[in-house]
């Protein structure tokens, strides 16, 4: 059921020792905006920041999947109920390709779920956050989903081509979600007053946190210079924050058209807010980690029946059997 790649020794046996060639071809493919695809050597650090980096991503994913998937069984309409599910596998599905694109880096799945479980890796703050009414599914369909599809669509041009192939599938799938979000928004903002109350309350709760989604300010970023370099990263955190500034421009009683800057100005983000999210202590880090923990085993059954059948597949005696 795991990626049958055989990337990790493939790069084990040249990353020991990297010919200059390997190495000079690297720089070459990088230079020339081409793409590094698994049987290529790469340096050490590079694998590894694809490694951190897209199993944070998968691990956002399907965290991801529970804010919304609370209210599943209370949407408000059958409707509404077939596209809040279609949303919330979709968010399953991008986990997986993600999954797959970093064990072409040559670690295993069960190893980066582990490291989720413990807590030794992350996921995006924003999932931390609780959804409190049905106006919340909307908010978080039109500004997060809106603010990752402005974090991710540079990334279907990044330089290690699993991942950008990954990207562009999801990047299709995540305009959809945003439209479905805003469609939300919009019904609501015209229906009766408390349905409007109710969506403009969600849309306070949920703009602060989404323009943390673009990470700290690039003078903070420890990874960005390096992340650039190598072709990963393509705009820094606050070029892209202020992007969706000006395209969204919301509750904020700071915000003003800068005519010098050609950009909206905004009030200040808490940054002691996310640093105090990222630790642990965000409204819902505890119960996102404990259902993730329980989902964890409860599936064990699937993943065993899975690798039985792929087993049974591998066995040509028992080509019989299969025909029948
Ligand atoms: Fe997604
Ligand atoms: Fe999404």
């Amino acid at each position: 059921m795991y990626g049958n790649y055989d990337t990790a020794t493939a790069g084990a046996s040249l990353g020991e020792n990297a010919p200059e060639d390997a190495e000079q071809r690297f720089d070459q493919l990088i230079a020339a905006e081409q793409r590094i695809e698994p049987r290529d050597w790469m340096p050490d650090a590079y694998r590894k920041t694809l490694i951190r980096q897209i199993a944070q991503h998968a691990h956002s994913e399907i965290i991801g999947m529970q804010p919304e998937g609370n209210w599943i069984t209370r949407a408000p309409s059958l409707r509404r109920k077939a596209i809040l599910i279609a949303k919330v596998q979709d968010e399953a599905g991008h986990g997986l390709y993600l999954y797959s694109a970093a064990e072409t880096l040559g670690v295993d799945r069960e190893e980066l779920l582990d490291l989720l479980h413990t807590g030794r890796q992350k996921y995006s703050s924003i999932f931390n956050y609780p959804t409190l009414t049905w106006a919340d599914v909307g908010a978080i369909g039109w500004l997060v989903d809106g603010a990752a599809i402005m974090n991710q669509v540079p990334l279907c041009r990044c330089s290690y081509g699993p991942y950008a192939r990954a990207m562009v599938r999801i990047c299709k799938e995540e305009s959809f979600h945003q439209r479905q979000g805003f469609e939300i928004l919009h019904t609501l903002s015209h229906g009766t007053p408390g349905q409007k109350a109710m969506a403009q309350d969600a849309v306070n709760r949920y703009w602060w946190p989404s323009l943390m989604m673009f990470g700290p300010p690039d003078e903070a970023s420890a990874h960005s210079a390096q992340s650039t370099a190598w072709g990963i990263k393509r705009f820094g955190n606050d070029e892209l924050r202020q992007r969706f500034v000006d395209m969204t421009v919301l509750p904020d009683a700071d915000l003003r058209w800068n005519p010098e800057r050609g950009h909206h100005d905004f009030g200040a983000i808490d940054w002691d807010e996310l640093a105090r999210v990222i630790r642990g202590d965000g409204p819902c880090n505890a119960e996102r980690m404990r259902r993730r923990r329980q989902a964890h085993e409860d599936g064990a059954w699937v993943r065993e029946a899975a690798q039985a059948y792929a087993d049974r597949r591998a066995r040509p005696d028992l080509d019989r059997v299969r025909a029948s």
